[in-house]
């Protein structure tokens, strides 16, 4: 193993790097805003390493196999598309609600860990509204479509109010989801998808990315996720194309892993205070148009 790894470095500017262990447990540490954080990676688990972020090898045992990727803006390199989280839709039970009152019982039903889709009538959306402002963080939802006929919604329900690391997480499942859907030929998943992708790029760029960098995060970094956006944006409108779907799968994986594992956890740490009033706007947040 080189020396450099069991030494603080940082990849350099626009440059990612991802660890991936094949096989043993690897133990790797980084220095966060203030503190140095570690994790034991086991095989099959990979970590995306931000431009700059010091990182070091703590831990190798003697069966420990690993490999680390680089990937540089524009060219990172292609392996294979990543299998989408396509089950994640087809295993909800579907609510049909015509009405305030006829949503009422099924957000009583709604238990912790429980999850399901709505189709509702369009006047259901205030008392939905009063509901997740009610619920403080334990009830969440994602809008999938919304229109003068109604709302199509997933809504989840969970013990603890959900912090927006797993709300965010479970918003690029989702959006996986229809577009393994979207992919597969459904008009209806692609209208969620569109719908989806917006207002997800639209709660970072204009919600978390401005708090993130107000409480001292990485302009660097953040360049680089809008760049990304932009990238899948543009992407979105050419998926018939079989080279640019390839391209966005890939781009969307590398780019949900890297918020999941390091820019959503920074926030969150930076922003402690005001996590729970930014969640709530995050919250009532509906389609983007
Ligand atoms: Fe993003
Ligand atoms: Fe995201």
């Amino acid at each position: 193993m080189p020396v450099r790894l069991w030494q603080w470095h940082a990849p350099r500017a626009n440059r990612w790097e991802r660890l991936c262990v094949d096989g043993g447990r690897l133990g790797v540490q980084w220095l966060d805003a203030d503190d140095a954080a570690t994790v034991v990676l086991a095989a099959g688990q990979a970590r995306w390493i931000a431009p700059g972020l010091r990182w070091r090898i703590v831990q190798v045992d003697p069966d420990s196999r690993f490999h680390l990727e680089i990937h540089a803006d524009e060219s990172s390199p292609a392996s294979a598309p990543q299998p989408v989280r396509a089950a994640w839709l087809d295993e909800l039970p579907c609510w049909h609600v015509d009405d305030a009152a006829a949503l009422a019982p099924v957000l009583a039903a709604l238990g912790p860990g429980q999850r399901g889709l709505l189709r509702a009538g369009a006047s259901v959306q205030p008392a939905l509204a009063t509901a997740l402002a009610a619920s403080a963080g334990r009830l969440s939802w994602h809008p999938l479509a919304s229109d003068d006929d109604g709302l199509v919604a997933v809504l989840a329900c969970s013990q603890q109010a959900i912090d927006l690391r797993q709300y965010l997480g479970r918003d690029h499942a989702l959006i996986e989801a229809v577009l393994a859907g979207a992919l597969g030929g459904d008009g209806e998943h692609a209208q969620w998808l569109r719908n989806l992708l917006a207002r997800h790029l639209v709660i970072e760029e204009k919600m978390l990315f401005p708090a993130w960098l107000a409480a001292g995060g990485n302009p660097g970094w953040e360049r680089g996720l809008r760049n990304e956006h932009a990238r899948l944006r543009e992407d979105l409108l050419r998926l018939d194309d079989p080279s640019v779907q390839r391209r966005f799968l890939l781009l969307l994986d590398g780019h949900d892993e890297k918020e999941e594992q390091i820019v959503y956890p920074d926030l969150l740490a930076r922003i402690e205070a005001s996590a729970a009033d930014l969640r709530a706007a995050v919250l009532q947040l509906g389609v983007v148009a």
